[in-house]
Formats: structure tokens, sequence, C-alpha cells
């Protein structure tokens, strides 16, 4: 599947965004190693801060399904430029997809690949905390 598709997959996904409040709808395709695509869109809360954006759906479905490897995750919104993960989301990607790659697009067929690695240059991780990891991730 090439960036395209993965784009065009977001780009479907974005259309069941809940974003009531907000009104800025995303959709996000993540890719597995093995091959499978999860998608995701963001769901808003009235209690704002529960509100989930359209990547962390998507990691959450790919992790829920025993996925473990991931190659590309695309995210689709409107915007000049195209959007990028906030920093929840870049967090949680690394937890789970540290080499992971992004193909960021817009409505207007404008895109970027970046990696997770270059948006988050200095993370923090599970490797930080006393003792570190008790199982693998
Ligand atoms: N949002 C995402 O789903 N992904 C992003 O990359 C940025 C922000 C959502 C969260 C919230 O529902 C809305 O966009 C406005 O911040």
């Amino acid at each position: 599947m090439d960036d395209r598709d993965l784009l065009q997959a977001a780009l479907k996904a974005r259309q069941f965004a809940r974003a009531p409040y907000s009104g800025f709808s995303v959709g996000a395709a993540l890719l597995c190693k093995s091959g499978r695509v999860y998608t995701g869109c963001n769901i808003e809360s009235s209690s704002f801060g529960l509100s989930l954006c359209a990547e962390r759906t998507a990691l959450a479905k790919a992790l829920s399904e025993g996925e473990s490897e991931f190659d590309r995750l695309a995210v689709v919104a409107e915007g000049s430029a195209p959007v990028k993960p906030c920093g929840a989301c870049l967090q949680l990607l690394w937890d789970y997809a540290p080499g992971l790659m992004l193909v960021l697009g817009n409505l207007d067929d404008q895109s970027e690949r970046t990696s997770l690695a270059r948006l988050l240059p200095s993370p923090f991780s599970g490797s930080d905390l006393p003792g570190g990891v008790k199982r693998p991730v």
C-alpha cells in the first residue's frame, strides 16, 4: 500500500469523526507490518479532556487486535498545511511504534512525509521509569 492509498483510507475514516465541539474532523490510517490497516477518527466528549484523537483511535484499534509492529500512519485534516499529531499522540505512538513513518495530508492534496522520531526527537520513554519497563511492549 503506497502513501496515496493510506491517505485515502485516512480521508475515508475522517467522515466518521465525532467533532461537535471543535468542528475539526481528523482521519487516520495505520498500516501494520502484517499488511493490515486500522483507521480512526477523532471522537470528542462533552467533558472535553476525554476526547480521543484520530491517531490514538487507530492505534488502540490495532493494538487491541494484537498488532505489535507498525509501518506508517497517515493523518488527514483540513488546513492550509498538513496537520501534525498532537503531543499526546506522539507520546503514545512513541511508546508502541517508535520507528513509525508519518504521512500527513490536508484536503487540498498536499502531503508530507516525516517520521515520529523527527517530530519527537527527545522523548520520555518507559526506560526513564525507575526499574524500567516491567514487561515488553
Ligand atoms: N485532533 C486529532 O484528532 N488529531 C490531531 O492530530 C490533532 C487534533 C483532534 C482532537 C480534537 O477532537 C480536535 O482535533 C481539535 O483539537
